[in-house]
């Protein structure tokens, strides 16, 4: 069974604290975001596997580290998604990444797949799917599958806010993937928001409403 890990450094608490404050503009919700990803996938790759290599200093040669294997994949689920994929690539700017969109039937209310476009090789690359909301874990479900779909490994899932019942669609579904959160609210109120949350991630990401 895959791991939920909530993600409690100080300075990802901080700043969620300040995504989460409805007085917080679209100019610094979109920075912070970004800083949030950033640092934690900082977090997440603490165990990525390193080779010993040699490297030529001014001075001398000094034998020491680099990360080993594929470069990451990162898989923003569209539109929120967007919004942290630049800080997971101001730290990995080897990183690869793709786009999932889905929209959700009106019918069936089961999202459905509109777009999808995936790094080569996904079999071989740690597959990092991002979405700021874990709310009824529809879109996370249906994203993990179509990685996993095309080849992904036992991609991880990386959200800001979730809540009891996104973890338990995605466990139940996936149980193999984990998944990293910043914080784990309430519940969801009767229109799918996240209490206490922050609202809507992408029209507070782009200044739409
Ligand atoms: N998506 C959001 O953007 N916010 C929520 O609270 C739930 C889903």
């Amino acid at each position: 069974m895959g791991h939920v890990h909530v993600l409690d450094h100080p300075l990802i608490q901080h700043k969620l604290t300040l995504i989460r404050d409805k007085n917080t503009g679209t100019k610094e919700f979109r920075a912070l975001v970004q800083e949030v990803a950033m640092l934690m996938v900082y977090e997440i790759t603490r165990d990525l596997p390193l080779k010993e290599v040699t490297v030529e200093t001014p001075v001398g040669v000094a034998s020491a580290k680099v990360i080993a294997g594929k470069t990451l994949a990162i898989v923003p689920v569209l539109r929120a998604g967007l919004g942290m994929v630049e800080g997971i690539l101001n730290l990995i700017p080897g990183a690869k990444v793709g786009h999932i969109g889905l929209y959700r039937d009106p019918e069936t209310l089961m999202p459905v797949e509109y777009y999808c476009k995936l790094p080569a090789h996904l079999e071989e690359r740690d597959v990092y799917v991002v979405d700021p909301m874990l709310a009824t874990g529809g879109s996370a479900v249906a994203a993990l599958r179509a990685v996993k779909e095309r080849g992904a490994q036992r991609p991880k899932l990386m959200c800001l806010v979730g809540v009891p019942e996104g973890i338990r669609a995605v466990q139940e579904h996936h149980p193999d993937v984990d998944i990293y959160l910043a914080a784990v609210d309430d519940h969801l109120n009767d229109h799918g928001y996240i209490v206490p949350g922050l609202g809507d991630a992408g029209d507070r990401l782009f200044g739409t409403k």
